[in-house]
């Protein structure tokens, strides 16, 4: 990841969802399908933001993340850095971004589920200040797996 690489984070629009459909595909066993995506896009409760690097002709979307508004707590719904581009920041850079919305939209925790063997993911949420206040058991299918249950207080 390059410290001067100049990136947009911007809401999801119509132009990106073949992409992030894409990206959700080859992340998830169970993924979001298309029409999830696109009724979020101007939901009031729902916000779903895309971090693209700034290209010669179009930018390059790297991943998007998702999250639900529910009286001032944010549940993080999605996340995820296309396959290709993983294990170079772009991760941090994208959580350190959404964390910055949640912020200035007055929002006092934020919340989500992850898989328990899930090493990259939790190890992006720990270096956030997310700590693990539960276990949902087998919540996860195809493979059954629990989630831990991870929560952030802004701020801290
Ligand atoms: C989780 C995910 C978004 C991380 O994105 P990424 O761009 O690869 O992450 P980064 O390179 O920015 O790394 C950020 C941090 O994540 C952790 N991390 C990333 N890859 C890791 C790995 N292979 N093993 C352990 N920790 C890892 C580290 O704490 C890392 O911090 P560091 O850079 O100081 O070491 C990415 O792996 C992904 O899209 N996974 C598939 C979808 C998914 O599981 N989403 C989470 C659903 S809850």
């Amino acid at each position: 990841m390059g410290e001067n690489t100049d990136y947009i984070f911007e809401p999801l629009s119509e132009t990106d969802v073949d992409e992030v459909e894409r990206i959700e595909k080859e992340s998830f066993s169970e993924a979001w399908s298309r029409d999830a995506f696109t009724d979020a896009i101007g939901n009031e409760f729902h916000r779903i933001f895309c971090l693209k690097r700034k290209g010669e002709g179009e930018n390059e979307l790297l991943g998007y993340i998702g999250w639900a508004v529910v009286y001032g707590e944010a549940e993080i719904t999605n996340v995820a850095i296309d396959k290709k581009f993983r294990g170079h920041g772009y991760g941090n850079v994208l959580m350190e971004k959404a964390i910055a919305v949640i912020e200035k939209e007055d929002n006092k925790n934020v919340f989500l589920e992850v898989r328990a063997g899930n090493k990259p993911a939790i190890g992006l949420y720990d270096k956030f200040g997310f700590k693990e206040i539960g276990v949902r058991k087998n919540f996860y299918r195809f493979p059954t797996e629990d989630a831990l249950v991870m929560m952030k207080t802004i701020g801290e």
